[in-house]
């Protein structure tokens, strides 16, 4: 995450000299100072970058274990230039750039955007709304749609014409799509004979796609075809809003759900995909990460008994929130209509239909959040 308050780079340095242990002490122009590690400082040496690719060429254990420096200076330009003592080898750093990368910097990222927990009366006014002949047209307006995309882990696309192959085109606009066991694109549909409760009339209580696999897909495309049969009204919650909820109503439930991954399966007759994951992912900073919960999927538990009677606890405390209306957006689809969301945050489901009253009628698609972020740095 950036700081917002970081201040604009100093276009001089002031001073460098020799810090303790086997680091450079700085001092920019305005007085700020900084410690650089010196295997860190020649492991960034421009000279160590493959000149068209970017990418390092530099071989680390090539320098001594008493890496050194034979002089220090700052130019006239106010950079960084060192000599270093083992072969003799001249580097040159900006001071912008040192400034930019100084310890505990953490690299800026058009793509970092925070997500804002939302509540089903926050998206009843504000659900963020977008047209699909914009995003087709404008590389503005794809960027605006998906940052909001990322801050609130769901939109709608409205304008769609022109059946399944105009859903693909707006997720194409992001990048390639993320292909299952269910294909490229998958078909919502009512069948006879289906592999998956998403393929009947069932109703399907909030979840997230695919956790039985390796990497749940990341943002899913619901484009409506048709919904002219009663019933089938969509439901979508935010999954981090439900995780914070229980993190501060109950802390021991959030942390077993954090900390115990369970087993999720999908099978028919051509694939057994099984993975193990917890309910609740954070990254390293403690903040949430994913959300994987799918009760159908769900496989059986098979924990020792002490963990298995915490986690169910814990489990049945998260369910009972994906219960409660306040978390819960409900509306009904119109031909035309897309719903995009983060599928490792947003929970979706879907209320029963009634086949016998007409048609629905939904077509789906995947892009991976490490190609959506892409996108949205070339963007940026
Ligand atoms: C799905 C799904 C929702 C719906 O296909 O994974 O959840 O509205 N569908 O049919
Ligand atoms: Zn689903």
């Amino acid at each position: 995450m950036q700081a917002t308050n970081t201040p604009a780079a100093p276009t001089h340095l002031r001073t460098a000299s020799a810090g303790p242990g086997r680091t450079l002490h700085l001092v920019f122009e305005g007085g700020a100072a900084a410690d650089l590690n010196l295997f860190w400082l020649r492991d960034n040496c421009p000279s160590g970058f493959h000149p068209q690719t970017g990418e390092r060429t530099f071989d680390l254990l090539s320098l001594p274990d008493d890496l050194a420096v034979q002089s220090v200076e700052v130019d006239r330009l106010g950079a960084l230039v060192v000599r270093w003592a083992h072969d003799g080898h001249t580097s040159r750093f900006a001071p912008d750039w040192l400034w930019r990368h100084r310890p505990g910097a953490r690299r800026a990222d058009p793509a970092a955007i925070a997500p804002v927990c939302w509540r089903a009366a926050d998206m009843q006014a504000g659900l963020p709304r977008h047209g699909a002949g914009a995003i087709l047209a404008s590389d503005a307006a794809l960027r605006h749609w998906m940052q909001d995309c990322k801050r609130h882990g769901l939109s709608l696309v409205e304008g769609l014409t022109g059946g399944g192959a105009a859903s693909m085109a707006i997720a194409r606009r992001i990048s390639f799509l993320r292909e299952t066991n269910f294909g490229a694109t998958f078909e919502v549909v009512n069948l006879a004979d289906p592999n998956n409760l998403a393929y009947t009339a069932m109703d399907l209580p909030l979840h997230t796609d695919l956790a039985n696999q390796e990497l749940p897909p990341g943002y899913q495309f619901l484009h409506c075809i048709a919904n002219d049969a009663a019933g089938g009204g969509s439901v979508l919650a935010d999954g981090f809003a439900i995780a914070q909820s229980l993190r501060e109503q109950d802390p021991q439930a959030f942390a077993a759900l954090a900390s115990t991954p369970v087993p999720f399966r999908f099978f028919d007759r051509t694939v057994d995909i099984r993975a193990r994951r917890p309910v609740i992912t954070l990254d390293s900073d403690g903040a949430l990460q994913e959300i994987a919960y799918n009760a159908h999927l769900t496989d059986l538990i098979d924990l020792p008994a002490q963990t298995m009677k915490r986690w169910y606890r814990a489990y049945r405390a998260f369910m009972r929130l994906t219960r409660d209306p306040t978390f819960r957006l409900a509306f009904k689809m119109s031909a035309g209509q897309m719903v995009v969301f983060d599928n490792r945050r947003v929970l979706h489901g879907r209320e029963a239909f009634d086949p016998s009253t007409g048609y629905r009628h939904l077509h789906g698609c995947y892009v991976d959040r490490g190609e959506f972020d892409s996108r949205l740095r070339m963007l940026g």
